[in-house]
């Protein structure tokens, strides 16, 4: 019993508490990152609690410090939890089965997959793509890299065969995790074919190791593929944990970036398993029994550290879903929260603004009255759909959490605590304990008055900041640390009412969410360029109902009439699926005769933005353009996005 309790001491249970250990996690940051610390299981404690400098950027909590997260996450439970659910696994089709492993049975797979892995040739450092739909054996590859010391690269299974290659390429993985296929909805995903197509351009793989979950055919390349279940037969059952310093990098995750490649984001074992399980743990304040289910996929930052690493080092149990929210209708988010008695539900406005849409019967047919506590994630929601949360889900009972992050944070920076701290409708509210938030005017000065808007920035470290940047600490440095000095930029915008309560208002860069996924333009434009009749092409978000926003893209072509334009426009969009992956499809194409430019011949997308948002009256100064006709021109052929 010691060890479960140590892990409650963590928890905050009032306002004054959360008042109490903010203002110590100020006052004395290492002696309170400290004190949380002490609740995990270590093979030494750390000699140092916190070095950093922003001005390099460099970051490092609990150097010297050893341990394994998988020990926090599975050996620490099986004395008091063995035989407790740790992963309830709800298939696409609902007349599929239900699987359920305990925290034993999982323990025991991730080790005989970590032998699987050891006796692959995969060790300490390596890297490991793993490229898988939403099943166990998802979370079993990404524990028996951390198990083993090797550094796992979830890909999004939706991405395109370049978006795999690219990856795979810029952190080297030696080994490519797979699965014949996915279900998803009505579709069969052909991971394996895809990732075939990837591999032909990835030298670095040396074996792919293959579950068989569809039963599809697949290509076959000998020597370098094995069946999943055949390798794991015979693997033994008992892996002894590497022992891992606190700052060894545990994953890599990508995201868009404004520019260029996606940005492969460094976290390390200590700090991460520490943040991520203490923001777990006091924003949705799980407690024993619960059942949890946040709706993310594992292949984006919210499905590693809020369905796998820190539901799991809490000792909770975290359900995955394998399918959509759609299929086979529009009352299967209800469907599944009634049918395990699901307790945490923690979704994407975009899904809410979705299901509202649908009759409040699909809703109201099925039982909720399990729920306790509401989480939104990923973009800012609306009030609109706050409120339809909160009433037809939540029963106007449950507290909704609206928590702010970040890839690159590693866990929730901004965010209420579930029923303890007070919520306001479309408000992150306050910074958890730790995080050093404040907003900044466009010369980078701190604004101090008690209602402000700006650009969000934090001042002072917290243990999951992503290191740096896979291959690229110039970047990382430029990215996240220069737009003000001695500052962490997370690149979004942000207002305060006169509590201290933070409103997200989105990003203040090119990245747009789409669906909360986040997409850098330049690389869709890219994409597009590369059609042979495209001259050039500009692409803008702009506010959508459903996915939050939109992307709208204008191209200029060498083709001038109506009926080609036509066949250009599916062309562009299979060739974005194809290069990024279906998520990055404009939503609108505009044929235009040029694009609005600087005298230094930079895009003004500024003006863009607006003319695809239907806001053409008020465009601001556009007397430094090179072209300043062409704007009206755009605005006279623009696309009814309304
Ligand atoms: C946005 C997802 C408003 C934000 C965890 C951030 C949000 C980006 C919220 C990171 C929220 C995330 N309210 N905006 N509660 N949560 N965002 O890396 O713009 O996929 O910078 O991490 O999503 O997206 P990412």
């Amino acid at each position: 019993m010691k060890r479960e309790r140590k892990l409650d001491k963590m928890v905050i249970t009032s306002e004054a508490q959360y008042k109490e250990a903010y203002k110590k996690s100020v006052e004395d940051p290492q002696a309170f990152w400290a004190g949380i610390a002490e609740n995990f299981q270590w093979h030494k404690k750390w000699d140092r609690v916190l070095s950093y400098d922003w001005s390099v950027p460099e970051t490092k909590w609990f150097e010297g410090g050893k341990l394994n997260i998988t020990e926090n996450c599975l050996d620490r439970h099986l004395k008091e939890r063995g035989q407790q659910t740790a992963i309830i696994w709800e298939p696409n089709d609902p007349g599929d089965d239900v699987r359920k492993i305990t925290y034993a049975e999982l323990h025991e797979y991730v080790c005989r997959f970590a032998n699987v892995l050891k006796d692959n040739g995969i060790g300490k450092g390596d890297r490991v793509c793993i490229y898988m739909p939403m099943l166990i054996e998802l979370t079993v590859a990404v524990l028996a890299c951390a198990r083993v010391g090797a550094i796992h690269s979830v890909v999004f299974a939706g991405f395109s065969a370049r978006s795999l290659a690219t990856r795979i390429n810029d952190s080297q993985c030696k080994m490519l995790i797979t699965a014949d296929g996915g279900f998803r909805g009505t579709k069969n995903i052909p991971l394996k074919e895809i990732a075939d197509e990837a591999l032909d351009h990835c030298p670095s793989v040396e074996n792919v190791i293959i579950y068989k979950n569809t039963g599809q055919s697949i290509e076959w390349v000998s020597e370098r593929d094995h069946w999943w279940h055949l390798e794991t037969r015979n693997a033994s059952p008992e892996f002894t944990a590497e022992v891992m310093d606190a700052e060894d990098p545990l994953f890599i995750l990508y995201t868009s970036g404004s520019t260029g490649n996606p940005k492969g984001m460094v976290h390390s074992c200590a700090g991460y398993m520490v943040y991520t399980t203490y923001t777990f743990k006091n924003v949705f304040q799980y407690k024993d029994g619960d059942i949890y289910w946040c709706t993310a996929d594992i292949g984006w930052i919210t499905g590693h550290s809020y369905i796998i690493y820190g539901p799991l080092a809490a000792g909770a149990t975290t359900l995955m879903f394998e399918g959509i929210p759609s299929y086979p209708d529009n009352g299967r988010f209800w469907e599944v929260c009634a049918k395990h008695k699901v307790t945490h539900f923690y979704t994407a406005p975009t899904a809410i603004r979705a299901l509202e849409k649908h009759p409040v019967s699909l809703v109201e047919k099925h039982d909720l009255s399990g729920l306790k506590v509401l989480g939104s994630v990923g973009e800012p929601i609306n009030r609109e759909a706050w409120m339809w949360y909160s009433k037809h889900i939540g029963k106007d009972k449950c507290p909704v959490v609206d928590t702010w992050w970040q890839t690159e944070t590693g866990g929730i920076l901004i965010s209420s605590l579930a029923g303890v701290t007070r919520q306001k409708a479309t408000f992150a509210t306050l910074p958890m304990p730790g995080i050093q938030a404040i907003l900044l005017d466009n010369e980078g000065k701190e604004l101090k008055s008690d209602t402000a808007e700006g650009t969000l920035a934090i001042k002072y470290p917290w243990p999951s900041i992503a290191r740096t940047i896979y291959g690229d600490h110039d970047r990382y440095k430029k990215v996240y640390f220069s737009a003000f000095k001695d500052h962490y930029f997370p690149g979004d915008g942000a207002l305060k009412d006169e509590e201290g309560n933070y409103r997200i208002t989105g990003r203040v860069d090119d990245v747009v969410i789409v669906s909360g996924h986040n997409l850098g333009t330049a690389p869709i434009e890219n994409a597009i360029n590369e059609h042979e009749m495209v001259v050039e092409s500009a692409v803008v978000g702009y506010p959508h109902p459903i996915k939050g926003n939109a992307l709208y893209a204008y191209v200029i072509t060498y083709s001038n009439t109506e009926e080609a334009n036509q066949k250009l426009e599916d062309e562009i969009k299979g060739l974005v699926a194809r290069t990024i992956g279906a998520i990055a499809k404009p939503e609108e194409i505009q044929f235009v005769p040029g694009l609005p430019k600087t005298r230094s011949g930079k895009i003004m997308r500024r003006i863009l933005r607006k003319v695809a948002s239907g806001e053409c009256e008020n465009l601001g100064d556009t007397s430094t353009l090179l072209n300043p006709d062409i704007v009206n021109e755009i605005i006279s052929g623009k696309v009814n996005t309304n």
